[in-house]
């Protein structure tokens, strides 16, 4: 029974330093097995979703080095299984990563369907529809995707809705097809740049990620490299609105700003100062802050995975916010738990109207997902009296010593095992 116990009320001060991209992290570990040689990966977060992808790639023949918690070598010239299947990687969704890295490389790949956040229907058609036209037959059969192909060929392919996972798992395959593969309506999320970078310094050809067109010419076979993972933006974005949220004072440090931008900007129109630095932003609030409104959309635009921090940070403020979510259906899982902290918010299919009340107050609570479930920690330092957040085993899922970052920066949170140490904790803090 982990919970996090909270008592609300400091302003969260000081420094912290972001640690590596989650999502892209997945996606560079799932390519490193691309290689014979082996490579050397840096700055990878140790976050759960991140060691059971090593021990999935381990379980297939991949030699796994774990330097030290977030440096890595991997070896796949030992591969002897295209089949990855167990019951942790059925959890999470980036799983499907190893179909476009074992398809690239062995020209088969049988992975289990990925899971994930429960956020919304997360079909994976477009992913297959991409290896189809790089002539690969796709079936799903056994909850296994299995993917087949004599010869992967390059081919010119235009994504039907802006999918990050798509467009990276595609590159990923086409790196090592025969000839050029277009990627049109690509996604263009920072991630996506850093996996092509990663690509490309084993040897792949990829031009263009980060715009909405990536070419890729097929190579045979990549080389080794050493590889270090960029900053975390939704780790960064998520301390940023901790600070908003507990008008407090954070230098959040390892960071891209650019990045960040869509957040910054939000948070500056609402009444927060954002100042950024060349690898830091210092995050402040003072005052009250004020309403706004904002719609999820792919990078540039607003990002999805903010979605319920930065509801919280708005339940806060004064007067009526909108948040429209247009990338997942089912993203306001959160509002019945943050209602029982005092906040009003009205649920209509994808719109959320926020009428922002003066402060929260304590309650239990449970995480219905990753993000959401740190949103409600937010919400519990910021709120007066006591909060317990359950099911806490999604924020391991993409947050690295969550609570001790926090307790750095002077919010008052504990990890827990049963009721006995939620009264000790309250005993003792008072
Ligand atoms: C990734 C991130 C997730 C983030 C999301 C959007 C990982 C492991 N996860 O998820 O944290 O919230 O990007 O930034 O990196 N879609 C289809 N068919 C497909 C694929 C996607 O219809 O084959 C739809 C999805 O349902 C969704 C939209 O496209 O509505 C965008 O999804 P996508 O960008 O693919 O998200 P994920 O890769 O699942």
């Amino acid at each position: 029974m982990e919970q996090y116990v909270i008592k609300g009320g400091n302003r969260l001060n000081g420094e912290i330093e972001i640690g590596g991209a989650k999502n892209a992290a997945l996606a560079i570990l799932a390519a490193s097995i691309m290689t014979d040689e082996t490579v050397t990966i840096e700055n990878l977060p140790n976050v759960r979703d991140i060691n059971v992808l090593l021990q999935a790639i381990e379980e297939i023949g991949a030699k796994v080095e774990r330097v030290d918690a977030h440096k890595v070598k991997i070896n796949g010239s030992f591969i002897r299984d295209v089949s990855v299947d167990n019951e942790f990687i059925r959890r999470i969704r980036a799983s499907y990563y190893l179909i476009g890295a074992l398809l690239g490389k062995y020209k088969k790949a049988e992975v289990a369907l990925p899971g994930g956040c429960d956020i919304g229907s997360r079909p994976i058609d477009l992913h297959i529809k991409g290896f189809r036209a790089m002539g690969a037959t796709v079936d799903i059969a056994h909850g296994l995707v299995i993917a087949e192909a004599e010869r992967l060929s390059g081919t010119h392919i235009y994504m039907d809705k802006v999918s990050v996972g798509a467009t990276i798992n595609i590159m990923m395959a086409a790196a090592m097809a025969e000839g050029k593969t277009v990627i049109e309506n690509a996604a263009k999320e920072p991630h996506v740049v850093d996996v092509a970078n990663f690509l490309n310094s084993m040897g792949a050809k990829i031009r263009g990620a980060g715009t909405d067109v990536i070419r890729i010419k097929g190579v045979e076979r990549f080389g080794d490299c050493q590889y270090s993972i960029i900053p975390d933006q939704i780790e960064a974005g998520t301390f940023m609105t901790a600070a908003v949220a507990t008008k407090g004072d954070i230098m959040i440090k390892n960071v891209i700003p650019k990045h960040l931008e869509a957040i910054s900007a939000k948070l500056i129109e609402i009444g927060a100062e954002v100042v950024e630095f060349d690898d830091a932003v210092r995050v402040s609030a003072t005052k009250r802050l004020e309403s706004t409104n904002i719609k999820t959309l792919p990078y540039p635009g607003f990002p999805t995975d903010m979605q319920p921090q930065m509801a919280v940070t708005l339940a806060l403020s004064n007067g009526t916010s909108v948040i429209s979510e247009s990338i997942f259906e089912n993203r306001f899982r959160y509002v019945d738990e943050l209602t029982k902290m005092g906040a009003t918010i009205q649920v209509d299919g994808r719109t959320a109207i926020i009428s922002g009340v003066e402060g929260f107050t304590g309650a239990d609570v449970h995480a219905p997902d990753l993000r959401a479930g740190a949103a409600l920690v937010i919400a519990g330092l910021s709120a007066k009296g006591f909060t317990t957040v359950s099911d806490i085993g999604y924020i391991y899922r993409g947050y690295e010593q969550f609570e001790q970052k926090l307790k750095q920066l002077g919010g008052e949170i504990q990890l827990v095992n049963n009721e006995k140490e939620v009264a000790k904790f309250k005993l003792k803090i008072g």
